[in-house]
C-alpha cells in the first residue's frame, strides 16, 4: 500500500498482516451483526452545515474527558486480546496515546498485564474491569490499578454473558492460539506477526493468568466469561466498586435512558453509551441513535461519553454534535496496530485528528467545545 490516508486503508493492511482468527476476533459483531453495521452507517446519514466566510484560524480540539486534558475528545477504548493484533500491542497503544496526548484504557482481557503497562508507560492511564463471582479476585485487581495509579476506572455493565460471535466459534478463538493444522498455516502466511510473537514473551491473558483461579482453561475468552463472569450484576456491586476503588468511575455499556438515570443515581463521574461495537446484542439501536433520548435524560448531571462505530473524524464530530462529551475508538486503533504497531496507533490518531479538525472548520468553528446541534441539517439526524 502506498500512502495511507484513512482508517480503512489501515484495516486493510492488518487484514493482510494479522492471523484470521485475531482479525476476525476484532472487525466482527454478534449474530447477523446488524448493530455493528449499523453503527457505522447511522453516522453516515447525518449531514453538515457549511458555513464560509468565519476567521478559521487558532483552531483548538483540546478538551477533558472525565477531568482529564486531552489532546481531542478520543480516548482509546478497551479491547480485549489487544496484544494478539501485534506483539505487545498494548503496550504499544498506550505508548501512542501518551505521545499523542489522549487517554487510554486498558481492558481487564488485555495481554499485556496492568503492572506491564504501567512499568512501559508514564502517563497514568485508565483501567477497564468486568464485574467477576470472584470478588477476591475483582478487589485485588481494583488494588493492582490503584497501586499503579490508573486515573480512572471504566466499569462495563453489557458484558456478563458473552454475546454469540460466529466467527471467533468457528476459529476456535483462544490466546495463545492452539497450534492446529489450520492455526498454523494461517500464521505462516503472516512473518512480521510471527516475528514480534517470537519476541516477546506476553502471549496470554496477563491480568489473569496467576492471578484467578477457578478456570478450567484460561487461554479462552469464551469459557473464561462463561465460568467466571458474574451475571448476577446489580447497581448494589457497583456502589461496592466504587466505594472499594475510590476514584473516578465511568459506567461502560448505557443503551437506554432509564439505565443513563441509574447511572446518574450511582454516583458515576461519567457514562459510556455503548453497545459494546455491536458485539453483544445483535438488533440493539446503534449508539448515535442512542444517544440523543440519553442525553435528554442526564445530560448536564454527568459526562456522557460513546463509543461504538467510529472510523472518522467526521463521526466523532457527529457524536459530539449529538451531546457526547468526548468519544473511544475501539477498531480503528486496532487496524492501525495490526498494520503498524504503535506508528499504526499513530497514523490512526493523526488521521482522526486532521478530519475532526478540518470538519470543525468547514462548519464555520475554532473550538471543538463550541459544536452543538447547530453544526448539522435538521432532518438528517
Ligand atoms: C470483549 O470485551 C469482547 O467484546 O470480546
Amino acid at each position: 500500500m502506498a500512502v495511507i490516508t484513512t482508517i480503512e486503508d489501515l484495516r486493510v493492511l492488518a487484514q493482510q498482516r494479522v492471523p484470521r482468527m485475531f482479525y476476525d476476533y476484532a472487525d466482527s459483531g454478534s449474530w447477523t451483526e446488524s448493530t455493528y453495521r449499523a453503527n457505522s452507517s447511522d453516522f453516515a446519514g447525518m449531514k453538515f452545515r457549511q458555513r464560509v466566510a468565519v476567521n478559521m484560524e487558532n483552531r483548538t480540539l483540546r478538551t477533558t474527558m472525565a477531568g482529564q486534558s486531552t489532546i481531542m475528545p478520543v480516548a482509546i477504548a478497551p479491547t480485549g486480546l489487544t496484544g494478539m493484533q501485534h506483539a505487545d500491542g498494548e503496550i504499544l497503544a498506550a505508548r501512542a496515546a501518551e505521545k499523542f496526548g489522549i487517554p487510554f484504557t486498558l481492558s481487564t482481557m488485555s495481554i499485556c498485564s496492568i503492572e506491564d503497562v504501567a512499568a512501559n508507560t508514564s502517563a497514568p492511564f485508565w483501567f477497564q474491569m468486568y464485574m467477576m463471582k470472584d470478588r477476591d479476585f475483582i478487589g485485588r485487581l481494583i488494588d493492582r490499578a490503584k497501586a499503579v495509579r490508573c486515573s480512572a476506572l471504566v466499569l462495563t455493565l453489557d458484558l456478563q454473558i458473552l454475546g454469540q460471535r460466529h466467527k471467533d466459534l468457528k476459529n476456535g478463538l483462544s490466546a495463545p492460539p492452539k497450534l492446529t493444522l489450520a492455526n498454523i498455516a494461517n500464521m505462516m502466511t503472516k512473518p512480521r506477526w510471527c516475528l514480534g510473537m517470537l519476541g516477546t514473551k506476553r502471549h496470554g491473558f496477563g491480568n489473569v493468568v496467576g492471578h484467578a483461579t477457578a478456570v478450567s482453561d484460561m487461554s479462552s475468552l469464551a469459557s473464561w466469561t462463561a465460568q467466571q463472569f458474574d451475571p448476577a450484576l446489580s447497581w448494589d456491586d457497583v456502589e461496592w466498586v466504587k466505594q472499594r476503588w475510590g476514584g473516578k468511575l465511568i459506567i461502560k455499556g448505557i443503551m437506554d435512558p432509564e439505565d443513563a438515570r441509574l447511572a446518574v443515581r450511582s454516583g458515576a463521574d461519567a457514562l459510556i453509551v455503548s453497545n459494546h461495537g455491536g458485539r453483544q446484542l445483535d438488533g440493539a439501536l446503534s449508539s448515535i441513535a442512542a444517544l440523543p433520548a440519553i442525553v435528554d435524560a442526564v445530560g448536564g448531571q454527568i459526562e456522557i461519553h460513546l463509543d461504538s462505530g467510529i472510523r472518522s473524524g467526521q463521526d466523532v464530530i457527529k457524536a459530539l454534535a449529538l451531546g457526547a462529551h468526548g468519544v473511544y475508538i475501539g477498531r480503528a486503533f486496532l487496524y492501525g496496530l495490526g498494520a503498524m504497531g504503535e506508528a499504526g496507533v499513530t497514523k490512526c490518531l493523526e488521521i482522526i485528528r486532521t478530519e475532526l479538525d478540518l470538519t470543525m472548520a468547514f462548519c464555520g468553528l475554532t473550538d471543538i467545545r463550541d459544536v452543538s446541534r447547530d453544526i448539522l441539517i435538521p432532518g438528517t439526524f
